[in-house]
């Protein structure tokens, strides 16, 4: 009897904090919620210009970007600042909360069972995950892949959202998703309105995109964001070692704005690199090694780096380099009309 009353408290303790869920907040907060804070509508209009259209954008922005903004006044950026650290959490929590946040995070199938696992699942949402290969290694089919399985219901090893996709190579292909949605059952049309497409012409034009990608992504619930690739034009835009730091320092903001895209918006961002020759005397040793372009500022940028080589025919080989909490596993997969696949031997 004792037992069947504490169970009945425990039900309507549990009613209660679900109840109190549902009022929790889920998704950013777009910016216009500071007007509640007493923010006036004209400087949330001067923030939204500036490309800050959620709350959670204004509170990660350091003082100096918002003292930036014309007609925003050193007063003015202390009220915000504020009244967005009202509503944004910026403090310490426990380890629990963490893990109870991480909870949330999901992971976006590549199409290959066998990479899923040691991906543990797929792409991480809320992060950036680097693909660097050869030409040919198969970072372009992936991120077509990538498009469509983000669109799946979760429980098929997908995002629930849209897909964006920024390309800067020119090698972006529709039909190849239409071949992909076959595969997975999704109607092909739906799958391509579903992918926002920008081809990117040079790597300040490539900046100014992800202003529009978040104001788009207030609107409407992405899972994806694809730069295929991130380094291609900061190869041509910026030439020799004088050039070298200028470089170096626009790719690092790009960077950072993509982290900031994935840390607002909880999408899993997904770059690909090319790689050069390693030209120093481990050649000698080892035979030619490969590194990938953008040094350590792209290396610390992404917070999951997968090498793609190819293997035999259709065959490729992907390698965990680095991740926060993978362990350094090979998977096969293979290029297939259908998009990314298991290997078939
Ligand atoms: P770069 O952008 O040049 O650095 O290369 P990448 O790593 O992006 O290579 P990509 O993903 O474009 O892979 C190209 C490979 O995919 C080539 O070997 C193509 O033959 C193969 N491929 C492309 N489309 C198809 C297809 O429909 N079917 C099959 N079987 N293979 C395909
Ligand atoms: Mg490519």
């Amino acid at each position: 009897m004792e037992q069947r009353q504490r169970n009945k408290t425990t039900v309507r303790e549990q009613q209660q904090e679900d109840d109190q869920l549902e009022d929790m907040h889920h998704g950013p907060f777009p910016v216009e919620e500071l007007q509640a804070a007493g923010i006036a509508a004209l400087d949330i209009k001067k923030l939204k210009d500036a490309g800050l259209c959620t709350v959670e954008s204004v509170a990660y922005s350091p003082r100096k970007e918002l003292l930036q903004i014309k007609g925003i006044s050193e007063a003015k950026v202390d009220k915000i600042v504020e009244a967005a650290s009202k509503l944004v959490p910026l403090g310490f929590t426990s380890a629990g909360q963490l893990h109870a946040q991480r909870q949330e995070i999901i992971q976006i199938s590549s199409g290959s069972k066998e990479l899923d696992k040691i991906l543990d699942g797929g792409i991480e949402t809320g992060s950036i995950t680097e693909l660097y290969g050869e030409f040919r290694s198969g970072k372009t089919q992936l991120c077509h892949t990538l498009c469509v399985t983000c669109q799946l219901p979760l429980d098929q090893g997908g995002g629930e959202g849209k897909a964006m996709y920024i390309d800067a190579e020119g090698t972006f292909r529709p039909q190849r998703l239409l071949q992909i949605a076959d595969r997975f059952g999704l109607n092909g049309n739906d799958v391509l309105e579903n992918v926002a497409y920008a081809r990117a012409y040079n790597t300040d034009h490539q900046s100014r995109l992800l202003l529009e990608a978040a104001s788009m992504m207030v609107e409407t619930r992405f899972a994806l964001m694809i730069v295929d690739s991130a380094t291609a034009l900061y190869r041509t835009d910026f030439s020799g070692r004088g050039e070298l730091s200028a470089r170096q320092m626009h790719l690092a903001k790009f960077l950072r704005s993509l982290q900031k895209l994935a840390d607002e918006f909880g999408i899993a961002v997904v770059i690909t690199n090319q790689v050069v020759a390693q030209v120093d005397g481990s050649a000698m040793f080892a035979g030619p090694q490969i590194k990938p372009i953008g040094g350590n500022i792209m290396a610390h940028a992404s917070t999951t780096r997968l090498a793609l080589r190819k293997g035999r025919g259709e065959e490729r080989i992907c390698k965990v380099i680095s991740s926060p909490c993978l362990a350094e596993a090979e998977a096969r997969f293979q290029i297939s009309t259908e998009g990314v696949n298991d290997v078939k031997d």
